[in-house]
Protein backbone atom coordinates (compact mmCIF):
# COMPACT_ATOMS: atom_id res chain seq x y z
CA UNK A 1 0.00 0.00 0.00
CA UNK A 2 1.26 3.66 -0.98
CA UNK A 3 2.50 4.91 2.47
CA UNK A 4 -0.21 8.27 2.36
CA UNK A 5 -2.96 6.55 0.65
CA UNK A 6 -5.90 5.09 2.65
CA UNK A 7 -6.04 1.36 1.88
CA UNK A 8 -9.12 0.62 -0.92
CA UNK A 9 -8.73 3.86 -2.18
CA UNK A 10 -6.40 4.28 -5.75
CA UNK A 11 -4.58 7.54 -6.59
CA UNK A 12 -5.58 8.77 -10.29
CA UNK A 13 -3.38 11.66 -10.53
CA UNK A 14 0.57 11.45 -11.50
CA UNK A 15 1.12 15.53 -10.91
CA UNK A 16 -0.36 18.02 -8.71
CA UNK A 17 -1.96 19.41 -11.63
CA UNK A 18 -3.53 16.87 -12.56
CA UNK A 19 -4.92 16.66 -8.95
CA UNK A 20 -5.92 20.43 -8.93
CA UNK A 21 -7.95 19.66 -11.63
CA UNK A 22 -9.77 16.80 -10.48
CA UNK A 23 -10.25 18.62 -6.79
CA UNK A 24 -12.07 21.43 -8.50
CA UNK A 25 -15.01 18.70 -9.00
CA UNK A 26 -14.65 17.64 -5.01
CA UNK A 27 -18.20 16.26 -3.87
CA UNK A 28 -16.91 14.01 -0.53
CA UNK A 29 -18.64 16.45 1.48
CA UNK A 30 -21.29 19.57 1.03
CA UNK A 31 -19.03 22.63 1.61
CA UNK A 32 -18.06 22.94 -2.16
CA UNK A 33 -22.24 24.18 -2.24
CA UNK A 34 -21.46 27.57 -0.68
CA UNK A 35 -18.00 28.53 -0.79
CA UNK A 36 -17.09 30.42 -4.53
CA UNK A 37 -14.35 28.04 -5.17
CA UNK A 38 -11.45 25.20 -3.83
CA UNK A 39 -8.29 26.76 -2.64
CA UNK A 40 -6.07 24.05 -4.13
CA UNK A 41 -2.30 24.07 -2.00
CA UNK A 42 0.23 26.31 -3.80
CA UNK A 43 3.84 26.72 -4.23
CA UNK A 44 6.45 23.91 -5.47
CA UNK A 45 5.94 20.64 -6.70
CA UNK A 46 9.57 19.64 -5.36
CA UNK A 47 8.96 21.50 -2.36
CA UNK A 48 10.98 20.00 0.56
CA UNK A 49 8.72 21.55 3.59
CA UNK A 50 4.69 21.32 3.37
CA UNK A 51 2.51 23.77 5.88
CA UNK A 52 -0.92 22.59 6.32
CA UNK A 53 -3.47 25.21 7.65
CA UNK A 54 -6.90 24.30 8.42
CA UNK A 55 -8.92 26.11 5.31
CA UNK A 56 -9.44 28.79 3.45
CA UNK A 57 -10.84 31.89 5.21
CA UNK A 58 -12.46 34.30 3.51
CA UNK A 59 -9.72 36.77 1.24
CA UNK A 60 -8.56 32.98 0.06
CA UNK A 61 -12.11 32.24 -0.74
CA UNK A 62 -12.14 35.21 -2.97
CA UNK A 63 -9.05 34.63 -4.20
CA UNK A 64 -8.41 31.04 -4.46
CA UNK A 65 -4.76 30.90 -2.54
CA UNK A 66 -4.15 29.98 0.64
CA UNK A 67 -2.94 31.92 3.39
CA UNK A 68 -3.27 35.66 2.00
CA UNK A 69 -5.41 37.14 4.27
CA UNK A 70 -4.47 38.52 7.63
CA UNK A 71 -3.31 34.68 9.25
CA UNK A 72 -0.85 34.68 6.12
CA UNK A 73 0.28 38.14 6.97
CA UNK A 74 1.45 37.07 10.61
CA UNK A 75 2.46 33.57 8.86
CA UNK A 76 4.72 35.55 6.16
CA UNK A 77 6.43 37.56 8.78
CA UNK A 78 7.28 34.70 11.20
CA UNK A 79 8.53 32.53 8.75
CA UNK A 80 10.65 35.25 7.69
CA UNK A 81 11.98 35.94 11.09
CA UNK A 82 12.57 32.12 11.40
CA UNK A 83 15.01 31.89 8.38
CA UNK A 84 12.46 30.26 6.11
CA UNK A 85 11.46 31.06 2.60
CA UNK A 86 7.93 31.03 1.94
CA UNK A 87 8.85 30.84 -1.85
CA UNK A 88 10.04 27.35 -1.06
CA UNK A 89 7.22 25.79 0.86
CA UNK A 90 4.09 24.28 -0.23
CA UNK A 91 1.49 25.72 1.57
CA UNK A 92 -2.19 23.76 1.84
CA UNK A 93 -4.83 23.56 4.23
CA UNK A 94 -6.16 20.06 5.87
CA UNK A 95 -9.73 21.49 4.27
CA UNK A 96 -10.21 22.97 0.42
CA UNK A 97 -13.27 24.88 0.86
CA UNK A 98 -14.40 27.71 2.89
CA UNK A 99 -16.78 26.71 5.35
CA UNK A 100 -18.34 30.05 7.09
CA UNK A 101 -21.56 31.28 8.51
CA UNK A 102 -23.38 34.33 6.95
CA UNK A 103 -24.60 36.81 9.09
CA UNK A 104 -25.50 39.58 7.44
CA UNK A 105 -23.00 41.14 4.71
CA UNK A 106 -19.80 39.12 6.64
CA UNK A 107 -19.12 35.71 6.22
CA UNK A 108 -17.51 34.47 9.36
CA UNK A 109 -15.48 31.54 9.91
CA UNK A 110 -16.38 27.98 10.90
CA UNK A 111 -14.35 25.06 12.13
CA UNK A 112 -14.67 21.96 9.79
CA UNK A 113 -16.05 19.20 11.74
CA UNK A 114 -14.28 15.82 11.48
CA UNK A 115 -15.98 14.36 8.94
CA UNK A 116 -15.19 17.11 6.70
CA UNK A 117 -11.49 17.13 7.71
CA UNK A 118 -11.62 13.15 7.18
CA UNK A 119 -13.65 13.52 3.63
CA UNK A 120 -10.55 16.13 2.41
CA UNK A 121 -7.67 14.26 3.25
CA UNK A 122 -7.73 12.26 0.50
CA UNK A 123 -6.11 15.62 -1.27
CA UNK A 124 -4.37 16.34 1.79
CA UNK A 125 -2.35 12.67 1.70
CA UNK A 126 -2.32 13.14 -2.22
CA UNK A 127 -0.47 16.20 -2.31
CA UNK A 128 1.89 15.10 0.48
CA UNK A 129 1.98 11.62 -1.95
CA UNK A 130 3.26 13.85 -4.51
CA UNK A 131 5.35 15.88 -3.18
CA UNK A 132 7.26 14.04 -0.80
CA UNK A 133 8.65 16.61 1.68
CA UNK A 134 11.37 16.28 4.27
CA UNK A 135 8.98 17.77 6.78
CA UNK A 136 5.20 18.74 7.44
CA UNK A 137 4.65 21.38 9.48
CA UNK A 138 0.58 21.31 10.88
CA UNK A 139 -0.45 24.44 11.59
CA UNK A 140 -2.98 24.64 14.36
CA UNK A 141 -5.35 21.60 15.17
CA UNK A 142 -7.13 20.91 12.58
CA UNK A 143 -4.09 20.33 10.57
CA UNK A 144 -2.93 18.07 12.93
CA UNK A 145 -5.75 15.95 13.15
CA UNK A 146 -5.92 15.95 9.66
CA UNK A 147 -2.34 14.57 9.81
CA UNK A 148 -2.17 12.57 12.91
CA UNK A 149 -5.34 12.16 14.79
CA UNK A 150 -7.13 13.66 17.46
CA UNK A 151 -4.86 12.19 19.96
CA UNK A 152 -2.66 15.29 19.32
CA UNK A 153 -3.11 19.10 21.64
CA UNK A 154 -1.27 21.80 20.20
CA UNK A 155 -0.50 23.66 23.53
CA UNK A 156 1.00 20.23 25.00
CA UNK A 157 2.77 19.49 21.81
CA UNK A 158 3.56 22.51 19.79
CA UNK A 159 7.13 22.48 18.89
CA UNK A 160 7.39 18.52 19.20
CA UNK A 161 8.53 16.66 15.48
CA UNK A 162 6.29 13.75 15.21
CA UNK A 163 7.37 10.35 13.43
CA UNK A 164 4.98 8.18 12.01
CA UNK A 165 4.79 5.25 9.34
CA UNK A 166 2.07 7.10 7.20
CA UNK A 167 3.62 10.36 6.64
CA UNK A 168 7.03 12.53 6.61
CA UNK A 169 7.96 13.94 10.47
CA UNK A 170 5.52 16.59 10.68
CA UNK A 171 6.09 19.25 13.43
CA UNK A 172 3.35 20.32 15.37
CA UNK A 173 3.05 24.85 16.25
CA UNK A 174 -0.42 27.10 16.84
CA UNK A 175 -2.42 28.85 13.75
CA UNK A 176 -1.18 32.11 13.38
CA UNK A 177 -4.78 33.44 14.08
CA UNK A 178 -4.23 32.08 17.24
CA UNK A 179 -1.80 35.31 17.70
CA UNK A 180 -4.47 37.41 15.84
CA UNK A 181 -6.91 36.66 18.26
CA UNK A 182 -5.04 37.34 21.77
CA UNK A 183 -5.68 41.18 22.85
CA UNK A 184 -3.03 41.85 24.84
CA UNK A 185 -0.44 43.18 22.70
CA UNK A 186 2.46 42.21 25.27
CA UNK A 187 0.72 38.68 24.97
CA UNK A 188 0.35 38.44 21.30
CA UNK A 189 3.67 39.52 21.12
CA UNK A 190 4.83 36.72 23.15
CA UNK A 191 3.19 34.37 21.09
CA UNK A 192 4.49 35.87 18.16
CA UNK A 193 7.98 34.78 18.96
CA UNK A 194 6.97 30.82 20.41
CA UNK A 195 5.68 30.87 17.11
CA UNK A 196 8.79 31.70 15.49
CA UNK A 197 10.91 29.59 17.82
CA UNK A 198 8.53 26.77 16.68
CA UNK A 199 9.56 27.28 13.10
CA UNK A 200 12.81 28.21 13.56
CA UNK A 201 13.56 23.90 13.87
CA UNK A 202 12.36 24.29 9.96
CA UNK A 203 15.31 24.67 8.36
CA UNK A 204 17.28 21.99 10.12
CA UNK A 205 14.52 19.61 9.21
CA UNK A 206 14.61 20.40 5.63
CA UNK A 207 17.64 19.30 4.85
N1 LIG B 1 -6.35 30.09 7.62
C1 LIG B 1 -6.02 28.86 7.16
O1 LIG B 1 -5.99 27.89 7.90
N2 LIG B 1 -5.73 28.74 5.88
C2 LIG B 1 -5.74 29.74 5.04
O2 LIG B 1 -5.47 29.53 3.86
C3 LIG B 1 -6.08 31.01 5.53
C4 LIG B 1 -6.39 31.16 6.83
Amino acid sequence: MDRYVTEGETPDANSLTELKAEAEHCRRCDLYKHATQMVFGHGPSRARIVLVGEQPGDKEDLAGKPFVGRAGMVLDECLAQADVDRDQCYVTNAVKHFKFEQRGKRRLHSKPNAGEIEACSWWLNNELRLINPKIVVALGGTAAAALLGSSIRVMRDRGKVIQSTLFPPVLVTIHPSYILRIRDRVDAEAEKRAFVRDLSAIGALAT
